[in-house]
């Protein structure tokens, strides 16, 4: 564990080649959603304490240390929107994304945006009941969010 730790990302579209195929094959894996060169480019991701990736060093530059991501960014005037989350599957369960969200709530805290928002696929009753623990509650449902099912969006208070 000592070896892997949340680093700053670059934005999304900078990324080698080899760690945007990496990121897109974590997310398959473990979401089911299928991230493309565009999608890269059109998430708006920049660079601040909300982008961070989860590497193990002991792998580091090779693109099979990237065994996490955390995508967010700010929207309207006091909410932060968290874009995604994944955890390699080895890797869950260990207290890694909690490291990391408690993080983002306290940078959300420290720049006054009090609103955390995301979605979640309506079958991931795991994923839900993690973001429940750090006080986010289901408000709606966004039909047709995913390709192939409806999503909740979540919402708490930092
Ligand atoms: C959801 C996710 C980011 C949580 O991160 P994590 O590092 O696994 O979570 P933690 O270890 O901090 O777990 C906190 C709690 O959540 C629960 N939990 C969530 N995911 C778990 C998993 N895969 N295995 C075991 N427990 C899990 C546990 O109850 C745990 O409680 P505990 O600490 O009392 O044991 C991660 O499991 C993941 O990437 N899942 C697949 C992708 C996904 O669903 N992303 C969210 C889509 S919006």
């Amino acid at each position: 564990m000592s070896n892997i730790s949340w680093i700053l990302g670059p934005k999304p579209e900078d990324m080698p080649e080899t760690w945007k195929l990496r990121i897109s094959q974590l997310f398959k894996q473990e979401t089911g959603e299928s991230y493309t060169d565009s999608t890269f480019r059109m998430l708006q991701i920049p660079e601040w304490n909300g982008n961070r990736l989860l590497i193990n060093h002991q792998d580091y530059p090779h693109p099979k240390s990237l065994i996490g991501v955390l995508w967010s960014k700010q929207i309207f005037d006091d909410r932060v929107r968290i874009v995604a989350l994944v955890i390699e599957k080895q890797y869950q369960g260990q207290g890694l994304g909690t490291k990391v969200i408690k993080e983002l709530f306290t940078t959300s805290r420290e720049i006054e945006r009090n609103t955390i928002q995301l979605e979640v696929r309506v079958s991931n009753l795991r994923a839900q009941k993690f973001y429940q623990r750090f006080g986010l509650n289901i408000q709606q449902t966004i039909d047709n969010y995913y390709a192939d099912e409806d999503g909740y969006m979540m919402v708490g208070t930092v």
